[in-house]
């Protein structure tokens, strides 16, 4: 009789819902948000990099376009947007993110998964193109340079020193976006991946240092994400506004 109790109770003791040890939010929140805000703005960005010829309303510049690169009537987004995208793309958080919510496969950890499938990690194509992460942030960081460019280049209206809602845009979105690109986890270990030991030379410690810089960035890498992407949004949303005379830009200039 024992027996027979134990192998009734098993099964329903699996079908129990998996309790979030980190969130008493529900767990279908987090994954219903990743899908929609992920998807909403990629539809947005390929209205954006694909649609759209022009992005800047001087002095500012969309994010989506800088540097900017005209040729013919091709949108000048679709030379630069690869690097963002390829980056993201490969980001290890993004990637958790996506994987969890778009696909569901992994699940989480220590979660059956659904269907019976069987996680190999991503040794497979395409994943295992995420791999290339590194060479995308290097891609990144020669465009951050530009966008930190774009901000200084948007206080200067006809020569005369100012400042508009969208210079004060422009400014904090490179900074959102300094703060994602460099708490990325692949910088983390190019500065102190490898070392055995942090004090032993000069250029350990630099490295060191380097590294603990890094790391209050990366231990929120998750929040800087989510508030970079919707700072590039609403950076080009209202640079297109101006376009369009949707919207007067406020402006102060001496
Ligand atoms: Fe997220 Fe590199 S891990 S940007």
């Amino acid at each position: 009789m024992a027996i027979s109790a134990r192998t009734t109770d098993r099964p329903a003791a699996i079908r129990q819902p998996v309790r979030n040890p980190y969130s008493a939010l529900p767990n279908w929140l987090y994954p219903s948000f990743v899908v929609l805000a992920l998807g909403a703005f990629a539809v947005y960005a390929v209205w954006v990099v694909f649609f759209q010829r022009e992005g800047d309303y001087a002095p500012y510049l969309s994010p989506f376009d800088s540097p900017l690169i005209k040729v013919g009537s091709i949108p000048p987004g679709v030379w630069v947007a690869w690097a963002p995208f390829a980056f993201r793309l490969t980001c290890y958080y993004y990637r958790k993110a996506y994987f969890r919510s778009f696909f569901w496969h992994p699940r989480s950890c220590a979660v059956p998964e659904p269907g019976r499938r069987r996680y190999r990690g991503e040794t497979v194509f395409p994943w295992v193109l995420n791999n290339f992460h590194r060479f995308a942030f290097y891609a990144t960081v020669v465009q951050v340079a530009f966008l930190w460019f774009d901000a200084v280049v948007a206080f200067d209206f006809g020569g005369r020193f100012g400042f508009g809602l969208g210079t004060g845009l422009m400014v904090a979105n490179v900074i959102l976006l300094s703060g994602y690109t460099f708490g990325c986890h692949a910088f983390r270990h190019l500065a102190g991946g490898e070392l055995d030991c942090f004090s032993c030379s000069r250029s350990a410690r630099a490295r060191f240092q380097l590294w603990r810089g890094i790391t209050v960035l990366n231990i929120r890498h998750d929040r800087w994400a989510w508030a970079s992407l919707a700072s590039v949004l609403l950076t080009d949303v209202y640079i297109r506004a101006l376009i369009a005379g949707a919207l007067q830009d406020p402006r102060w200039i001496a």
